[in-house]
């Protein structure tokens, strides 16, 4: 099976990259991370991106605070292309991308979110959690629609929330769950096993496993 070419847009750490990389080098996924591109220019994801040999690009995003100018959209997408790029992952990318980004990649837009959607979409949410009193929060991968954090759910996975918990630490407790579901669902679209049935994300059975 040839591998999925993805590109991966950040503005931080990069943590979730680290785990895509890792699993993408290690030859766990049918994945090739084939660009890094970043709206923030001293992001340590691109260096993370940059020790793995993988290309990665700063883009300057224009002049709004969150969403990119319209050139600027159009260049990150004309560089996902150059690159090849079959699916865009969002990981830690901190802009509302537009219609026209969406329609360039049609259903090839997936993004991570520390919660479990529908609950809590948007920014400080590990905060919200704790001060809303659930007794479970998690992680969440979905496709990107033009909403915040609210397309077709892929994988979720979820963790307690205890009582001595700060947004730190159930943060911590969250993201080791998304370095696990994220490369995972990115193998499920390498795997073309993923069927959107409305809000509904199928999974078909795995026919390639020799288990
Ligand atoms: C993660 O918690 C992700 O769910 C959210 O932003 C954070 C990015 O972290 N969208 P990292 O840059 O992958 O370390």
């Amino acid at each position: 099976m040839s591998r999925l070419k993805v590109g991966v847009l950040v503005s931080g750490r990069g943590s979730n990259l680290g785990a895509i990389l890792d699993r993408s080098l290690a030859g766990d996924i049918d994945v090739e991370v084939a660009v890094v591109l970043s709206d923030v220019e001293d992001a340590a994801a691109l260096d993370r991106a940059r020790s793995a040999g993988v290309p990665a690009l700063h883009i300057p995003p224009g002049r709004f605070r969150t969403k990119l100018e319209p050139d600027a959209e159009r260049r990150y997408v004309e560089t996902l292309r150059e690159h090849g790029v079959e699916v865009v992952a969002l990981a830690g990318f901190m802009r509302i991308l537009h219609d026209e980004f969406l329609e360039a990649f049609p259903r090839a837009v997936v993004n991570i979110h520390p919660s479990l959607l529908p609950s809590f979409p948007g920014l400080d949410v590990q905060r919200k959690a704790i001060a809303h009193g659930v007794k479970w929060s998690g992680a969440t991968v979905h496709f990107v629609d033009t909403g915040v954090d609210s397309g077709p759910i892929i994988l979720q996975a979820a963790v307690p929330v205890l009582d001595e918990d700060t947004p730190e630490t159930l943060a911590a407790r969250i993201l080791i769950e998304e370095h696990r579901i994220y490369p995972e669902a990115l193998q499920l679209l390498a795997a073309r096993r993923l069927r959107v049935d409305g809000r509904r994300v199928l999974v078909d059975a795995d026919t390639e496993s020799d288990s």
